[in-house]
């Protein structure tokens, strides 16, 4: 899938483009259908939310589930990036975050590329996030929010949150919140299961509670330009990948045909023997 020219001075002027409903409701469905098994089980890349059995993050499972390795190569999610950073892309991150009803707690303001750069050594912005609702995502379930051109401004001061996420993540202080939302707004593009939302990693967002009864299971891919692979390995593998091989997409179809992918971590994540000193 390819951006037209308005589509790419939108994402420039705003930080993000929205597509409602681009995914099919039966495409959706194989990947609802393996997210409780995924969220049932007991491994580290289920991150729980605080006091419950919710799970909050669950990550890498491009590696162990077939239907979201497919997706990890879909061409309606890469090949945007691909344009985009005029290069091919390598997964350096891959969740499918809960939010679920009643329990899917807050996401503080914060930018993505502050933690890629800050603890990843990610050398420049050019990663982006391409996220695909699973479920309706609605003004009462906890819809990301986005503070429209924050993007322009860098990397913003930030402090490091090591208690309310599920990983440790720079995030921006209020008062500086308000300056950027006093200037550009909030935005929260809301819609059906299916709608994939595309945003630069500089852009600045957040997510509230989901204190509705319907849960706001969404995917994240964070695709990174091969050349602007990170260069310190401190956080978990599965965390922060260090596969740099570039994402060769699948047919349009591959949510719907077994297309054979590799599992590399189905049974079990490897040991990691590159972490940092
Ligand atoms: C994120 O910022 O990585 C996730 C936010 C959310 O899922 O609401
Ligand atoms: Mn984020």
């Amino acid at each position: 899938m390819r951006l037209d020219s308005e589509q790419q001075s939108r994402l420039d002027r705003d930080g993000y483009l929205f597509f409602p409903s681009l995914f099919k409701p039966d495409e959706i469905a194989v990947l609802l259908n393996e997210v409780p098994r995924l969220y049932a089980e007991h491994r580290q890349e289920n991150v729980r939310e605080k006091g419950s059995d919710a799970v909050r993050t669950n990550f890498a499972a491009h590696l162990y589930s077939a239907p979201f390795a497919r997706l990890a190569r879909h061409p309606r999610m890469v090949e945007p990036a691909m344009q985009v950073f005029g290069e091919p892309v390598y997964m350096h991150q891959f969740k499918i975050n809960g939010k679920m009803a009643f329990d899917g707690d807050v996401w503080q303001w914060h930018q993505d590329f502050g933690t890629w750069k800050n603890d990843d050594d990610m050398p420049e912005p050019r990663a982006m996030n391409v996220a695909i609702f699973l479920d309706d995502v609605n003004e009462f379930n906890g819809p990301l929010m986005f503070i429209p051109g924050s993007h322009k401004l860098g990397v913003i001061d930030a402090a490091h949150d090591t208690s309310t996420t599920s990983y440790p993540l720079w995030t921006i202080s209020h008062d500086t919140i308000a300056r950027l939302v006093a200037r550009g707004g909030i935005v929260a593009p809301k819609g059906p299961a299916g709608s994939m939302i595309l945003f630069h990693s500089c852009l600045v967002h957040a997510s509230t509670s989901n204190l509705s009864p319907w849960n706001r299971v969404s995917v994240y891919l964070s695709l990174c330009a091969v050349s602007n692979h990170i260069r310190r390995f401190k956080r978990p593998e599965y965390i922060a990948h260090r596969d740099f091989t570039p994402i060769e997409c699948l047919p349009d179809d591959c949510l719907l045909k077994d297309y054979d992918v590799a599992l590399p971590w189905k049974n079990g994540t490897p040991q990691d023997t590159s972490l940092a000193a």
